[in-house]
């Protein structure tokens, strides 16, 4: 198994790789800088390079609070 964590870098992405090193499984967790969900062609080279048999996105826009006092 090889897992491949998009949002890796965040709250929900740290849990599920600290649980997948305790657990022994090979896993890669990204943050926007190497799986950026708007960057198609970067999402696609990430993926031929990492191979994954598993893709978990817990990736999420959850900056809300900043949006809202832009209005
Ligand atoms: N936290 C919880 O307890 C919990 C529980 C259940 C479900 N969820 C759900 O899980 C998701 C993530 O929540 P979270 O609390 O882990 O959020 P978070 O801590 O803010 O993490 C967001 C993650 O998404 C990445 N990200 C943001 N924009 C991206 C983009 N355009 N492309 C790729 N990655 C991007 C961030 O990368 P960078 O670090 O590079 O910015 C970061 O890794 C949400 O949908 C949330 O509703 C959370």
């Amino acid at each position: 198994m090889r897992v491949w964590i998009v949002g890796g870098t965040g709250l929900l992405g740290k849990f599920l790789a600290a649980e997948m090193r305790r657990q022994g499984i090979a896993h890669f967790a990204d943050g926007s800088k190497q799986a950026n969900l708007l960057e198609p062609q970067q999402l696609l080279a990430r993926a031929t390079e990492v191979q994954p048999t598993h893709i978990i996105c817990a990736a999420a826009y959850t900056k809300v609070d900043q949006e809202d006092k832009k209005r």
